[in-house]
């Protein structure tokens, strides 16, 4: 452990106002381990752009996500501005927003401080286009989220778009058709401007360098971020366009003095792959991750921003299915969810991530501190775990066997079975290939029944290797 960060744990600990609440545990020495075993987080799509909900001039927006409304549908900066002035969630409530993260078993939070649009959730020294100051609600929401994040003991982290800001001169502004927002009339005349203007659709955008931009929006703000809230544990950049790694070293030499902050690999690729990758949407195949810390973000709905026309929420099960499918692979799942005009998380999202954590109520211990299992079973998935003396293999049954009996192959001495929650023993019968444990005839868990099995003795270790040596292509598609 460095000196520096002795000296910067020391100072939380003789009393910083900032830090009231919970205080922060001394990382460990592996800087990984806390959003390791933490596997399941909530990621929240926040800012002024729910105030249109996908929807502009009366056309829906054609295509991705709500919070990329102003760029798809070309929206002016002073007609995106005078809307973001009437922002005023009434109904936010920091505390119900993180207990509802924590009550569906998510141990971390991340937080889009600033979005692509440029607008920050905080208040913010160098810029009046910030919550406080620009709006009528005033009050600074990221700190409401990061002292409820403190009260409840959930983790944080804070999403900051480092590159891309579409109010903001000079900022980058990635080329989208016109055809991606509504049937403008002028489609021809801004798609020409915009191509010829790095994506830029508004003359205003275009009155600085990124260079100025970056250093007198971006870097401050983070070095502000990072000031106020010292116990930050995860830095979430993305789309790094027109971000050189002159600029990347910039924001990597202020981090220096938070050695146990995390980062995610969008700063600036390929030479600053950060601590962990990030697929997108998507649970990626064993193979491509095999070795690296990972973390899947995928939405609740179709979009990371409120869309008030949404209609393709996921239902709880595919969402325990993926988390466990993560899991069982050694990654983390960032789940999402965009809070509409109101501050409010839309009801059946809600509902949702309510019954999601009744069953992390009931078969939680499988998931926190999972580690990737390499067993490949039809059934399910099987998730790792390693107690003191022995591992443990956790059975995820997502096909229940009609012959009541569970087949696994695989290399391990199995030392006894039991059902969970209630702990149920079962039989088990070894077989050439390994082994078949008799369960009852019916599953016993609709959504997916969990049998854990503790072995003798403990599996050789999963070795990790540094994320730099894996090259993973990202298929996200706004960068
Ligand atoms: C994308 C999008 C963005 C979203 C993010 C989440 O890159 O630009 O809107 O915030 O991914 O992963």
């Amino acid at each position: 452990m460095n000196r520096l960060y002795l000296l910067f744990m020391l100072f939380l600990a003789l009393g910083n106002p900032i830090c009231e609440g919970k205080r922060l545990k001394p990382a460990p020495d592996d800087k990984m381990a806390v959003w390791n075993e933490a596997k399941f987080g909530m990621f929240v799509h926040w800012g002024p752009y729910c105030l249109y909900g996908g929807e502009y001039h009366g056309y829906k927006q054609n295509r991705g996500g709500a919070e990329w409304i102003m760029n798809r549908c070309k929206i002016p900066v002073m007609e995106y501005k005078a809307m973001t002035s009437t922002f005023n969630p009434v109904g936010f409530n920091a505390d119900s927003l993180v207990l509802t993260a924590k009550n569906a078993g998510m141990k971390y939070l991340v937080f889009t401080t600033k979005h692509h649009d440029g607008f920050a959730m905080f208040k913010s020294r160098h810029t009046n286009f910030n919550i406080v100051d620009y709006t009528p609600f005033k009050r600074d929401v990221l700190d409401e989220v990061v002292r409820a994040c403190r009260r409840h003991g959930m983790m944080f982290g804070f999403y900051y778009s480092h590159a891309q800001d579409w109010n903001h001169p000079g900022g980058s502004t990635g080329r989208k058709e016109m055809k991606e927002g509504w049937a403008n009339p002028d489609s021809t005349f801004i798609n020409n401007f915009t191509k010829a203007n790095h994506g830029a659709w508004d003359p205003y955008q275009l009155t600085a360098s990124f260079d100025e931009y970056f250093h007198k929006i971006s870097l401050p703000q983070i070095k502000e971020l990072l000031e106020r809230y010292p116990d930050v544990s995860i830095l979430w950049f993305d789309t790094p366009g027109g971000t050189t790694d002159s600029h990347a070293t910039e924001i990597m030499d202020l981090l220096a003095k938070y050695p146990h902050i995390i980062t995610n690999d969008r700063l600036k690729r390929p030479n600053f792959p950060g601590d962990y990758k990030t697929p997108e949407g998507r649970v990626p195949k064993a193979e491509d991750i095999e070795g690296i810390y990972w973390e899947t973000c995928m939405n609740i709905g179709s979009s990371w921003g409120f869309k008030s026309w949404e209609d393709k929420w996921k239902f709880s099960e595919e969402i325990i299915h993926n988390l466990l499918t993560i899991c069982a692979r050694g990654g983390n799942y960032l789940l999402n969810v965009g809070p509409d005009a109101q501050g409010l998380i839309p009801p059946t999202p809600t509902q949702c991530l309510k019954e999601v954590g009744d069953w992390m109520g009931r078969y939680g211990e499988a998931v926190y501190d999972a580690q990737r299992s390499g067993l490949t079973p039809e059934w399910g998935e099987v998730i790792r775990k390693d107690y003191d003396g022995h591992s443990i293999y956790y059975l995820c049954v997502f096909s229940w066997p009609s012959d009541g009996k569970l087949k696994l192959n695989g290399r391990f001495s199995p030392r006894k079975a039991t059902l969970m929650p209630d702990n149920i023993n079962l039989k088990i019968v070894k077989s050439g290939e390994g082994i078949t444990i008799e369960v009852p005839q019916s599953m016993p868990d609709k959504t997916v029944s969990v049998i854990r099995l503790d072995l003798k003795g403990k599996l050789p270790p999963v070795n990790l290797i540094s994320n730099s040596e894996k090259v993973f292509k990202i298929l996200d598609e706004d960068k």
